[in-house]
């Protein structure tokens, strides 16, 4: 028995990536899950790779008639739904198209906001009768650590995911006595095939400025999802769980420096 067993899960944004692997993880807990994604051939294939526990469903995030019908593919196909990760975004060419507030094109904003951020509430709003006439749920949102400070590019994808942030407190507040849960994970750098595609030299800087030993991976957020979907984390709704392998508390000493135990200064 898995601590996901018996429950149905929809990913968006399942294609490829931490969807993907969240997927993955979901499964190996005992989990039932629809896979979607704008990406149809891709989504398909990697559900696929999943086995009889997975699915797949083509949908256009951006579209309200499209995610409703996503969420009621997932009734029609196993009668509830107890676990919703929002977790689609436009991301490969954000790099390029989201930059300043200058030079980032008000449709390409409007579009940003319409995939990360108005997609997972239309899908909350969808689900959220069927959790509640099941007993219950688990919605875990995607943020990322842009939400939390300002930078030199990627202006609409911060904003949405600030948004993001902010809807999973109201989501908590007010659906919370219905025993439905709603919790957010801000990644640092992860290393999808999106990222490595467009970030040069991702790997080496994540693993030269992190207080950690290594780069993120897909299954790091999974495994939190799994988390924050289980009984695991039942007393745990409303919050924004930073997975960035210390990124954010601080940065490391300079490699060369030798660390030892006694070796901070002496008390006086
Ligand atoms: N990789 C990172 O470093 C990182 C860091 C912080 C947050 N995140 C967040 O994690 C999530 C996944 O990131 P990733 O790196 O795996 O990206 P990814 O591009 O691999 O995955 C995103 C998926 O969303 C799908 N998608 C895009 N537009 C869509 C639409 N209109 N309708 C349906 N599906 C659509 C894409 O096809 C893709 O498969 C995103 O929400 C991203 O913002 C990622």
């Amino acid at each position: 028995m898995g601590k996901l067993s018996g429950k149905v899960a929809l990913v968006t944004g399942a294609a490829a990536g931490i969807g993907a692997a969240t997927a993955e993880v979901l499964v190996g807990h005992g989990a039932q899950v629809v896979l979607g994604d704008i990406r149809g051939d891709l989504v398909e294939e990697t559900a696929k790779r999943l086995g009889d526990a997975a699915s797949a469903v083509t949908y256009d995030a951006a579209d309200t008639a499209s995610v409703e019908h996503l969420v009621d593919e997932v009734i029609a196909r196993h009668g509830r739904l107890d676990v919703l990760h929002n977790n689609a975004a436009i991301t490969a060419q954000a790099w390029t198209r989201d930059t300043t507030v200058l030079d980032t094109e008000l449709d390409w904003f409007d579009l940003t906001l319409r995939v990360n951020l108005r997609s997972g509430y239309v899908a909350a709003k969808r689900a959220l009768p069927h959790m509640i006439a099941g007993g219950g749920g688990a919605i875990v949102n995607m943020a990322s650590i842009a939400a939390f400070s300002g930078g030199p590019t990627l202006v609409a994808y911060g904003i949405s995911k600030a948004g993001v942030a902010t809807m999973t407190k109201y989501l908590a507040a007010q659906y919370g006595r219905h025993n439905v849960r709603t919790n957010c994970i801000a990644p640092g750098a992860v290393l999808t095939e999106q990222v490595l595609e467009n970030v040069p030299g991702v790997t080496e800087a994540a693993v030269a400025q992190l207080p950690y030993t290594r780069a993120g991976q897909g299954t790091d957020i999974g495994n939190v999802v799994a988390f924050l979907a289980s009984e695991d984390a039942a007393y745990i709704n409303g919050q924004v769980i930073t997975v960035d392998g210390g990124g954010t508390a601080g940065t490391p000493p300079p490699a060369d420096t030798a660390i030892q135990a006694g070796s901070g200064p002496v008390p006086a």
